[in-house]
């Protein structure tokens, strides 16, 4: 009744449809076709009942899946959560209106079951298992076998089975909600040890992947054309429904070639491929939906127009279902030079995070845009929305934007200005929100939210990364900012001068002084806490601690590295000391900061794996590893070297901006590289790169393996007397004349 109201009158295809009414009796009445569509209704009233007149509002969404996160978020993000953090996950899905969001948690237990029914040996499926926080890159066959310690078959199982007890609890949850889960399914990769059982069946070796040492790349994967593809999909949706349930959903994600090349480039081996694929999971479930991520086609070498046709082909030849999320619409969309998935259907989907690094970033102007120019583009067969990040808890109204476009029209243009105000009353409160907090936002969204371009990463804070002489960077994840400097800089003032209730903020407005000036004067302030706001809201805190370490780390610290260096060339000592030591205090000022707020704490990381230790039962293998150890591991170890060895490819891709990390990893990196410039200019010696490399990987080493809280100082969250807004205050007094003189001058 509900939609067909809406659905009568309208030139959009609507799907899901909610109705908020208020009665003379002032009951609020929110009825919703779906109970996604309750949610968002319910998260609409709640969002606007203070501030506008909501006695009668009716929306409709324009596509009738809105799905969320990416195969990897469960490594960046997820993977220690609890039930307890899970649950509440799944409540913001439920009030942004998400009903297909993955759920792959538990994977391994399935494909443990697998194996071992078909005779492998625990201890050989056991050795194709990788670490805890690498368990995605596994699934897509990028990476096999397990880092840092010999033995851990006991851990690496007591672990999978910690997880399957978890993901009972969130399917049930999710059923309840009424979504539909997409599961994993059979992805074609496979132990070592099975190709030798099966001699007569084709394999093929995965690429080398991310410059990962041999012995823990190259995964076997069998040709899905193989009669043994299709036994094995079978098998693993089998399995599914018997430890799950019959109906939990229809909806399975397959990526067979996610940063991998097929075997062949040949169309007609291609074609027969996806036919393969789309027959096994029919028989496996005769209504099997092929979900499947995009992110493929971004080697656009092998993909060439006719290739990616008829990988299309053959799934619509095979009358297959398939549902293609377009991973990165808002940078790399793949739906446009595809003509929409050659009529499969998609869904229109913002990445916005790689590595769950933090960073204020996003391309707003897009994300209003696009996703309707896509609708008008395919109406029927974009049926999907969704924000797909590696990692989340960053630029939060990115996020909740993209959920709210699927229910609006598309034939109206947006604007993000009052959408944005609106989200920044919501969240500092509308008694708190002052018009130069506005304005700051209106600056940081026509800067930071609109970098436009290809590959339109987050800035790599010079902070994250193994100091050498020339740090400077573009491309994917560029050390040098693609947005204007002295804008955030400038708006970085405001949100400091409207949270000084005594000051006024008026000291910083003019910069006369040269750089050395500022900083020989930067160098003799000493942190001195600035007044509180205690008001301040946790989203204020946030945002208050984003736009500073934004500021300082990739603003200030270029500018003081550059000069440290360039004290090095001139062999100038006292340069070198200055600056080694500006950098060092603003290392220090920065932690400081971090450490005022959980959310940007190493201790909450690591606090979640050291609780799901505890519900590890290690009942296989070797017992000398504690789930603890082995966990803990597994958390420093995917932030930092990501990887068996200091300085691989993927070393410190999954930085963090984490109080803790910084002061403990990150600052003795920096201190070092200071202290080797001065030894090497005071014996007039060249700079040894490689031998700074070894003894930086000396320290890193014992990082790895360290025990989070033995020493001083080791926190596991903020303490009740570090204000965010006064430790903020304070670096303001003491870095914000610098901080604005370097914007002004890279500007200029
Ligand atoms: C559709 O018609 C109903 C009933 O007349 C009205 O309340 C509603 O606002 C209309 N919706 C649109 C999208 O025009
Ligand atoms: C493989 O094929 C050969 C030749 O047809 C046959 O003799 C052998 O039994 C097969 N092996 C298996 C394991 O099926
Ligand atoms: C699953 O759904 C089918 C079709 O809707 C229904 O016939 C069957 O009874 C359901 N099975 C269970 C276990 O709920
Ligand atoms: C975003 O950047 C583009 C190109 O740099 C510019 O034309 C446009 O005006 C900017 N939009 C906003 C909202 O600032
Ligand atoms: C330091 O010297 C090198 C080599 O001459 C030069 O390439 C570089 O630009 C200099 N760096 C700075 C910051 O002066
Ligand atoms: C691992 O430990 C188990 C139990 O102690 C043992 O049986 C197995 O051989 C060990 N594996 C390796 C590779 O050392």
């Amino acid at each position: 009744m509900l939609k067909e109201t809406i659905s009568t009158n309208s030139t959009t295809n609507v799907h899901d449809v909610y109705r908020i009414t208020t009665s003379r009796s002032s009951k609020v009445v929110i009825e919703g076709v779906s109970l996604s569509a309750l949610g968002a209704g319910l998260n609409y009233y709640l969002r606007n009942t203070c501030q506008v007149d909501i006695s009668n509002v009716i929306q409709g969404s324009i596509v009738p899946w809105r799905y969320y996160m990416n195969v990897v978020t469960a490594g960046y993000s997820t993977v220690f959560w609890d039930w307890e953090r899970w649950e509440r996950e799944i409540d913001w899905m439920v009030l942004n209106g998400i009903n297909m969001p993955l759920a792959l948690t538990g994977q391994e237990y399935i494909t443990r079951q697998m194996y071992l029914n078909l005779g492998l040996p625990l201890e050989e499926v056991s050795s194709y298992f990788v670490g805890a926080a690498f368990q995605p890159w596994n699934r897509m066959g990028n990476i096999q076998g397990s880092w840092g310690f010999k033995n851990d078959t006991g851990v690496k199982n007591a672990f999978i089975d910690s997880q399957f007890e978890l993901q009972k609890k969130i399917l049930q949850r999710m059923k309840a909600f009424g979504m539909t889960p997409i599961l994993p399914s059979f992805q074609s990769f496979v132990p070592s040890a099975l190709v030798q059982r099966f001699p007569n069946t084709t394999f093929h070796e995965a690429t080398q992947w991310s410059g990962m040492p041999l012995e823990y790349t190259k995964v076997h994967y069998v040709d899905p054309q193989e009669p043994l593809f299709a036994t094995l999909a079978e098998e693993f949706i089998k399995l599914q429904k018997q430890f799950y349930g019959e109906n939990v959903t229809d909806h399975y994600i397959l990526d067979l070639y996610n940063e991998l090349l097929p075997a062949s480039s040949d169309e007609q081996y291609l074609k027969s491929t996806t036919k393969a694929v789309v027959h096994a999971l029919r028989k496996a479930d005769k209504n099997a939906v092929w979900v499947m991520q995009s992110w493929f086609l971004t080697s656009t070498q092998f993909w060439t127009p006719g290739v990616t046709k008829s990988f299309f082909d053959g799934i619509r030849e095979a009358e297959g279902k398939a549902f293609i999320i377009d991973l990165y619409s808002e940078g790399l969309p793949q739906w446009k030079h595809t003509d929409g998935f050659y009529g499969m259907d998609w869904g229109w989907s913002m990445i916005n995070n790689f590595a769950g690094g933090q960073g204020i970033f996003g391309v707003l102007p897009t994300v209003l845009a696009e996703p309707f120019a896509g609708y008008h583009h395919s109406a029927k067969s974009m049926r999907g929305m969704g924000v797909t990040p590696d990692g989340i808890n960053t630029n939060e109204f990115l996020y909740h934007l993209v959920y709210d476009i699927a229910w609006k029209d598309p034939n109206q243009p947006l604007s993000g200005k009052p959408l944005l105000d609106q989200f920044i009353q919501r969240r500092y409160g509308p008694k708190q929100t002052t018009p130069l907090m506005l304005e700051a936002w209106d600056q940081i969204s026509k800067s930071l939210w609109n970098i436009t371009g290809e590959l339109t990463g987050k800035v790599k804070s010079y902070l994250d990364l193994n100091p050498k002489l020339d740090m400077v960077a573009y491309g994917f994840e560029p050390t040098v900012p693609m947005y204007d400097t002295a804008v955030v800089a400038d708006a970085w003032k405001k949100l400091m001068r409207s949270t000084n209730g005594q000051e006024g903020g008026g000291a910083h407005t003019v910069v006369q002084q040269g750089l050395d000036e500022l900083a020989q004067e930067a160098s003799s302030l000493e942190l001195t806490l600035g007044s509180k706001a205690n008001n301040a809201s946790p989203g204020l805190r946030f945002d208050i601690i984003d736009v500073t370490r934004e500021v300082l780390l990739n603003t200030v610290l270029p500018a003081l590295q550059k000069e440290l260096v360039k004290g090095f060339n001139q062999t100038d000592v006292p340069r070198i000391t200055l600056y080694g030591g500006l950098i060092e205090a603003l290392i220090l000022d920065t932690d400081r900061l971090l450490s005022t707020h959980t959310q940007f704490h190493l201790g909450k990381w690591l606090g979640y794996a050291k609780a799901t230790a505890k519900n590890m039962k290690v009942t296989t293998g070797e017992q000398s590893i504690t789930p603890a150890s082995y966990l803990e591991f597994q958390a420093r170890n995917q932030i930092t070297w990501w990887g068996p060895a200091s300085q691989g490819a993927l070393a410190d891709y999954a930085s963090k901006h984490w109080a803790g990390l910084v002061k403990t990893y990150y600052l003795p990196r920096w201190q070092h590289f200071s202290k080797s410039l001065l030894q090497a200019a005071r014996n007039g010696k060249a700079w040894d790169q490689d031998r700074f490399n070894a003894e930086v990987a000396a320290l890193e080493s014992k990082w790895q393996y360290g025990t989070w809280g033995q020493n001083k100082g080791e926190t596991w969250g903020p303490s009740p007397q570090d204000d965010t807004v006064a430790v903020a205050q304070g670096i303001f007094r003491r870095w914000g004349k610098l901080a604005i003189k370097i914007s002004q001058n890279k500007s200029a």
